[in-house]
């Protein structure tokens, strides 16, 4: 429902150009939750930008549910930008205006009834759990109950789609998590579409469907948040998904601790969903003559379902040993033969 075609935008400046969101095609579906993560300058907020035109784009198309927006002139803009919330980093509230009032405000700005709006801000004030804060002013909040207002205001006049650019940075990693549950909470209760930009690996591990990894402008990799873990093919996606993983970085440990050994290899072994790990273990010594012995475990949860990791050394001669990592592939457990010196 929000198809993004050949999207590019090239900033000129005085000695030279920057090519800041490099001809990125990605398409959303309605109700899903869309990340799109890359380091800082990769082009994330310039590309969400581009999405509910605060930027014009040197060329692509921006399809909401079939009307593309880099087409629409000021007046028409306005009417459909309605349909796109935005949420920020540091939640540009307005701060001589109470609660109640900032979520009142696009409504006063869409010209909403006064009995309609009082009903709307109420309704969204329940929403966004601040009951009783309505008479507060930004400063008297904390981060987490300013980014509440923010999504409550981003929801005033009932978007199909909210961005969101950075907006849980600022906050601590319990907060953090707060407002990730609220997100999937109005995703789900509202059918909300949501386009999630982030630099942090477990904001797109705790709550997304889907992944774009971004860098220099460009998509370098896309796909279901499960499948990207499992099998980052980018370098800058590997790199993404460590962030996460304490045993990745244990991996260089693990090969040397293979050194000089010939009759040993250590496994990388990736489940996903319920596949049955513990007989995968004991039917491979059963079957084979081999040994195999549980090095290290790990499992992450996402919002498609769980994928465990587990890294296994097996002894025994090569021919078994490579039987032994068939077998594995053979019973859909995802193996990685680590290198061996
Ligand atoms: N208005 C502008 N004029 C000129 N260059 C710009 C402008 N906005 C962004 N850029 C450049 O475009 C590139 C992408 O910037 P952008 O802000 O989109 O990155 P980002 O991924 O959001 O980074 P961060 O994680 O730091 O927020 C950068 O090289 C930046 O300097
Ligand atoms: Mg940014």
């Amino acid at each position: 429902m929000l198809s993004i075609k050949g999207l590019s935008k090239q900033f000129k400046l005085k000695h030279q150009n920057v090519m800041a969101v490099d001809d990125v095609s990605i398409d959303i579906n309605k109700g899903e939750i869309y990340g799109v993560i890359g380091y800082s300058g990769a082009g994330k907020s310039t590309f969400v930008r581009l999405i509910n035109r605060l930027e014009d784009p040197s060329s692509g198309e921006v399809l909401l549910n079939g009307q593309d927006l880099t087409k629409l002139k000021q007046g028409k803009l306005r009417q459909e930008r309605q349909k796109i919330g935005m949420i920020f980093q540091h939640f540009n509230l307005l701060w001589s205006r109470t609660v109640y009032e900032n979520i009142a405000f696009p409504l006063e700005i869409a010209g909403t009834p006064k009995q309609e709006r009082e009903d709307k801000v109420n309704e969204l004030i329940d929403l966004v759990g601040l009951k009783g804060r309505e008479k507060s002013y930004p400063s008297q909040l904390s981060g987490g109950q300013k980014q509440r207002v923010g999504i409550a205001r981003a929801l005033a006049n009932d978007p199909g789609v909210l961005l969101c650019d950075e907006a849980t940075s600022a906050l601590d990693p319990e907060t953090t998590d707060d407002i990730l549950d609220l997100l999937v909470d109005i995703n789900e209760k509202l059918q909300l579409t949501i386009i999630l930009i982030t630099h942090e690996m477990h904001v797109i591990q705790k709550i997304c469907h889907r992944v774009a990894v971004m860098e220099q402008g460009k998509v370098v990799e896309q796909g279901d948040v499960l499948d990207v873990f499992v099998k980052p093919q980018a370098k800058t996606t590997k790199r993404f998904v460590q962030q996460l993983s304490p045993l990745e970085h244990q991996r260089e440990h693990l090969e040397q601790f293979l050194n000089g050994r010939d009759d040993s290899q250590v496994l990388k072994l990736h489940f996903i969903g319920g596949h049955a790990k513990k007989a995968l273990i004991s039917e491979l010594s059963k079957k084979l003559d081999i040994e195999v012995n549980i090095l290290q475990g790990s499992i992450s949860p996402t919002q498609e379902g769980a994928y465990g990791t587990l890294y296994v050394e097996v002894n025994g001669a090569p021919d078994l040993i490579e039987q032994a990592v068939e077998y594995a592939k053979g019973s859909g457990v995802e193996v990685e033969v680590l290198k061996h010196d």
